[in-house]
């Protein structure tokens, strides 16, 4: 029997209207279905893809993968390993299999954590979404680089070194994974850049937030779905 194909497909930032003509075909006509989930089922790429969801291909199955956003690395790969395997026994069975993910799947995407277990013994796709550093620009309505400006993308994780480092020597960075809000905000006011940066939160969500001024974002924690935009 021919095997099936896994296709990584990117739904964009939140707005459901970004999805592209090729990821609704794909998710519509998916024998199974398969995305991350938090503990009560709630999966941020399956409400983001909900017009997709609209005219579903009857027999399809759906695979939700519980990962909740505290695991340790340990446990993640333990979901991944059995996501896999249930992955695996469909696409062997000659089934269509979409993975949804946020954003875009290759650009710091949960798909590359089945691709690395899948690829090689079977035939993988991806299909490009709108990545979070290019809806907020959108939101912004600003150019993030232009003619030869330099554009880091780096996780607010990175270390004060590495936040620095790139906030130095790039005219544009775009902050993601923004939790440790207060940290950065240290940062950006060491590197000079304070005045330049634009915090957002959910964007493309009902519930998008954007503080331009930054003397006026409350103390506190970021959310996980929050970036920074620092442009010169
Ligand atoms: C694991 S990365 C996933 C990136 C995603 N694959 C993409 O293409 O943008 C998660 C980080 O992306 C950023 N992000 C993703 N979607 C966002 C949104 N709708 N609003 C703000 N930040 C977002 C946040 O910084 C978040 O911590």
């Amino acid at each position: 029997m021919t095997q099936g194909i896994f296709y990584g497909v990117g739904v964009g930032p939140g707005d459901p209207e970004l999805l592209t003509l090729k990821a609704v075909r794909l998710i519509q006509s998916a024998d199974l279905l398969c995305y991350l989930c938090n503990e009560a089922g709630e999966s941020q790429a399956k409400t983001i893809a909900r017009l997709a969801l609209v005219q579903l291909n009857p027999s399809q199955r759906e695979l939700p993968l519980p990962v909740p956003m505290s695991l340790q690395r340990e446990a993640a790969n333990d979901v991944y390993d059995r996501g896999a395997e249930q992955i695996a026994a469909a696409l062997q069975a000659g089934q269509q299999v979409v993975f949804l993910c946020e954003g875009d799947p290759l650009f710091f995407g949960s798909f590359s954590y089945l691709l690395e277990r899948l690829q090689g013994e079977f035939e993988c796709r991806a299909v490009a979404g709108v990545s979070s550093p290019q809806a907020a620009a959108a939101a912004l309505c600003l150019p993030l680089t232009q003619q030869s400006q330099s554009l880091a993308v780096v996780s607010g994780v990175q270390s004060d070194e590495a936040l620095l480092e790139a906030l130095e020597n790039h005219d544009s960075v775009v902050i993601l994974k923004a939790v440790q809000r207060q940290r950065i905000l240290g940062l950006l006011r060491q590197s000079g850049r304070f005045e330049q940066a634009v915090y957002l939160e959910r964007i493309g969500r009902e519930d998008q937030r954007i503080v331009r001024n930054l003397h006026r974002l409350e103390a506190g924690a970021g959310i996980y779905f929050s970036l920074f935009v620092v442009r010169r």
